[in-house]
């Protein structure tokens, strides 16, 4: 497993440098549907990932965002997104990363998000902790929802954006406050750093989630659906948390859909 992290880590950095020559150039941008954007730095940045990984393990399959990898039949399976921020990475403002997760029979047993804007090196591994820049990582001791600083982002489509307004709404008014900062994978990152108590999105792709939730969980919070249900990579929505606001948050997540007749 450690030479998978290592490898992994060794990637990460080398696309990171590739986003970052691209940062701040003009950039060309392609939509991939309304809102939903796309850039060469993207591109390169996938091709560079997904060829080292073949190169590395040509018998692991991998899952890349931009449709780039090898679904092959295989117990390991990488799950890469090259550029989670587009949006921000297209207008400038510096807050994305290059993320890849292990899973070993459909569990997430290692997983690297990198933050090459501020050389933020997030890492984990299932078992043995998780790590910023080689320092052990814990959640925030926060117990209840009026002290949280909490997160949640947005699918770049409108399905369900009308719910997770509401969610929004709720959250606002009982906490300090909430961030949509525009990458996932630094939103769960942020929760194993004790930045923020929790964060949920409604619709998240797996490489957006592999990584962030083995961190989370790694740093000794909680990662399940928003009604508290197992967590699961492949599903649709997910909440991250320090554990100790989890069942709070779940409680206003349920009311917020019964009162929507949900
Ligand atoms: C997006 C970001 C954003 C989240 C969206 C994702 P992308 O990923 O993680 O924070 O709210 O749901 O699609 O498109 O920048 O890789
Ligand atoms: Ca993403
Ligand atoms: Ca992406």
């Amino acid at each position: 497993m450690e030479t998978y992290l290592s490898t992994a880590i060794e990637i990460a950095r080398a696309a990171g440098a590739l986003l970052m020559e691209f940062f701040k150039r003009p950039l060309e941008i392609t939509y991939k549907r309304r809102s939903d954007l796309v850039t060469e730095a993207d591109w390169r940045s996938e091709a560079l990932i997904v060829e080292r990984l073949h190169k590395h393990f040509p018998m692991h399959a991998v899952v890349a965002e931009e449709g780039s990898g090898q679904r092959i039949d295989s117990e390991y399976c990488w799950y890469v997104d090259p550029l989670d921020g587009t949006t921000n990475f297209a207008h400038g403002f510096p807050v994305f990363c290059v993320t890849l997760g292990l899973t070993y029979r459909e569990e997430v047993v290692a997983g690297v998000v990198y933050d090459p804007a501020r050389d933020e090196l997030f890492t984990a591994e299932r078992g043995s902790g998780a790590f910023l820049n080689g320092q052990r990582l814990q959640v925030s001791k926060t117990a209840d929802i009026s002290e949280c600083l909490v997160a949640t982002g947005f699918p770049p489509f409108a399905t369900n954006h009308d719910l997770n307004i509401e969610f929004y709404f709720r959250f606002t008014m009982l906490s300090h406050g909430i961030r949509r900062a525009g990458s996932a994978a630094l939103d769960f990152c942020s929760v194993a750093a004790g930045r923020f108590d929790g964060f949920w999105e409604l619709k998240l792709n797996p490489w957006d989630k592999a990584a962030g939730s083995l961190l989370v969980t790694e740093a000794g919070g909680r990662v399940t659906d928003i009604l508290g249900r197992p967590f699961q990579l492949l599903g649709d929505d997910v909440f991250a948390s320090n554990g100790l606001v989890h069942d709070q948050m779940c409680k206003v997540f349920s009311e917020v859909l019964a009162e929507r007749g949900k």
